[in-house]
């Protein structure tokens, strides 16, 4: 009878999740609410998600996302108010009213998940002393590098180390710009008309060509990393505007590529200062940060004991920051969820399903495979025949060497079954003219 009665609780009790009340529906927003509403193949708790308030300019605006009635709202003020409101996202940019919404937020006791890197160089201060002693959280991952975690990563995975420097390609409009200028011998104006005109590049650009945008991230990452706030003031900021197609092309012969980095460093012996800057840098081309191109953003954490730490990634657009800041979202819906019978902050692993992993024989793959041959007629074609005949095609057959009285052979083929491509090496290595396969490798 008990039973029944907890049954029947359960059944009638309303589904309780997580609200948010999340400011500004523009590419990120759209993003997040479309992520979290996709919720197939990603992690369970997503399901405590309910998405409450959605705060917009204007209720008239065509949008890409239908969202129940009542969600949409212009009152921005109402949602950061609202009792019911457990974590504010902002995703509206811009300094105001971002600024003031983010701290009536913490005020109201809500946790806060922000993509506003402006705001936090400027006003981190304020933001983080008002949420201290509120007790509540201020996320930040998608506010540098889009989707790159890196964040999250300096603030737990990396904290036992002494770092000594972070230095980043944070801006992808101006890596962009850079990137084309490198490869096509372009003028610095000619390629920021384009950009501008394929969308890479704002109408207005001073923030990204003049680096303005990169000094707000890196004070961001320098602030993380060294464990202090930085004055924004005292970032060094330095653009692209005056890099030259000349410069480029010298710096490409003295074995060097031009980008603009963001660099956070232990300047002096002592390590009482810092050096936080952004300026176009020659980076030699081994460096690892020298083939990160066009959009992609890149960050090189240096540490002790650590050493070199790289993360990579796509540093902007709706999918990628929208999943830097549900990645936080989540975090918090941990913490919510977190009771002394389901302790799960740290979202540690709670599947018990086995994953079913794919035999090695239906894994479709390139391979590269070296055959040493007798040097008479027909082997290629014979080699050729078999590979036919257990539907492998073969993207280059080269015959490289002789050794000693041997041929050497080597094919390259198109993605194939790996069931098929060895049912094709077995029948070949039955040929009469192969004397043996000493290699065989896959191709990515
Ligand atoms: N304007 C930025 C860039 C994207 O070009 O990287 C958002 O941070």
């Amino acid at each position: 009878m008990l039973r029944l009665q907890l049954l029947l609780v359960n059944l009638g009790a309303k589904f309780v999740g997580v609200k948010l009340g999340i400011l500004g529906f523009g590419t990120v927003g759209t993003g997040t609410v479309q992520l979290l509403q996709d919720r197939e193949g990603r992690h369970p708790l997503l399901q405590e998600i309910e998405i409450y308030r959605v705060g917009v300019r204007s209720l008239d605006q065509p949008r890409a996302v239908k969202l129940p009635e009542g969600v949409l709202t212009t009152d921005l003020e109402a949602i950061v108010n609202d009792p019911a409101v457990d974590i504010v996202v902002e995703v509206m940019g811009g300094l105001e009213p971002a600024r003031s919404l983010i701290l009536k937020a913490i005020s109201n006791g809500k946790h806060v998940v922000t993509a506003n890197k402006a705001v936090i160089a400027r006003f981190g201060a304020e933001i983080f002393t008002n949420a201290n002693q509120a007790g509540v959280y201020v996320m930040l991952e998608a506010a540098v590098g889009g989707g790159i975690p890196v964040i999250q990563p300096l603030k737990q995975s990396l904290s036992v180390n002494r770092i000594q420097a972070v230095t980043g390609i944070i801006n992808g409009t101006t890596n962009y710009i850079l990137t084309r200028m490198q490869t096509e011998g372009s003028n610095f104006n000619d390629v920021l008309a384009d950009a501008q005109r394929l969308g890479y590049a704002e109408a207005d650009p001073t923030a990204d060509v003049d680096g303005l945008d990169a000094g707000d991230k890196i004070a961001i990452l320098a602030s993380l990393a060294f464990g202090g706030r930085i004055h924004l003031e005292d970032v060094y900021c330095e653009g692209i505007r005056q890099v030259s197609k000349t410069d480029i092309a010298y710096a490409e012969k003295l074995g060097f590529v031009i980008k603009l980095l963001a660099i956070a460093k232990r300047q002096t012996k002592d390590n009482s200062k810092l050096s936080v800057r952004v300026h176009p840098t020659l980076v030699p081309k081994a460096h690892p940060l020298a083939s990160v191109n066009g959009v992609y953003n890149a960050i090189l954490v240096e540490g002790e004991p650590i050493g070199q730490v790289m993360f990579f990634g796509p540093g902007a657009g709706a999918g990628a920051t929208a999943s830097a800041v549900s990645s936080d979202i989540l975090n918090l819906v941990a913490i919510l969820k977190t009771t002394t019978t389901n302790p799960n902050p740290l979202l540690s692993c709670g599947h018990d399903d086995y994953c079913q992993i794919a035999p090695m024989a239906e894994l479709v793959t390139r391979f590269y495979a070296r055959f040493l041959t007798k040097d008479q007629p027909s082997v290629i074609g014979n080699l050729g025949t078999c590979f036919g005949k257990h539907g492998v095609s073969l993207e280059s057959v080269v015959q490289t060497g002789v050794h000693g009285e041997l041929a050497e052979i080597v094919v390259v083929t198109h993605d194939v079954r790996e069931g098929d491509f060895r049912l094709a090496l077995a029948e070949i290595s039955t040929l009469e003219a192969i004397e043996s396969i000493p290699s065989l490798l896959r191709v990515l």
